[in-house]
């Protein structure tokens, strides 16, 4: 009995000694416990975006989906968009005029979707951050709206 106890003992004292190791970073969790994950290498905004956001065709190079863009149009209105942006003039936001011209709608729904994580991790939208020195705040669309506001941009820019 005696002999359990003081092997309960170094057992339990071995795997606190274990965890001590993992939280100073010293090495992979060996004791079957999951190690907390490492505050290093987590990316800015604890989330990474996909690569290649603004790689492929330009949003405006497909055609547009007139009931999804007019769905957009009164997003754009209502989810408070337009009182920073308008388009052919700059108002706390970009100008966005041409910017189905000049984006795929994926970056642009990233944009809508994750501005905050975009002006971190983007860089484009890091260089726009740099200029309007204003974070974008994020107004809460859900992927489909998002999917909306692009096809509205896109009419806009035909
Ligand atoms: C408080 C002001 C503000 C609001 C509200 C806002 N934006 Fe922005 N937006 C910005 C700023 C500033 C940037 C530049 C990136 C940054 O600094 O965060 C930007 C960037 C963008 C871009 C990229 C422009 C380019 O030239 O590539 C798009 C697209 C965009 N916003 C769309 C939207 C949509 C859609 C909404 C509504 C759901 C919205 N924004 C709401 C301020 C705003």
């Amino acid at each position: 009995m005696k002999k359990l106890a003081s092997f309960l003992f170094v057992a339990a004292l071995t795997a606190a000694l274990a965890l001590v190791g993992c939280s100073g970073g010293s090495g992979p969790s060996e004791g079957g416990a999951p190690a907390a994950a490492p505050q290093a290498s987590a990316p800015a905004g604890g989330v990474t975006l996909p690569a290649g956001l603004d790689e492929g065709p330009r949003a405006g190079e497909s055609p547009v989906d007139e009931a999804k863009a007019a769905l957009g149009e009164k997003l754009f209105q209502t989810k408070g968009c337009s009182a920073c942006h308008a388009f052919g003039k700059k108002v706390t936001g970009p100008d966005l005029a041409g910017v189905a011209k000049r984006r795929t709608a994926k970056w642009i729904e990233s944009q809508i979707l994750h501005p905050d994580l975009m002006t971190k991790q983007d860089p484009i939208a890091k260089d726009l951050f740099a200029k309007f020195m204003l974070q974008m705040p994020n107004q809460k669309l859900t992927p489909d709206e998002a999917a909306a506001v692009v096809e509205y941009f896109k009419q806009k820019d035909r």
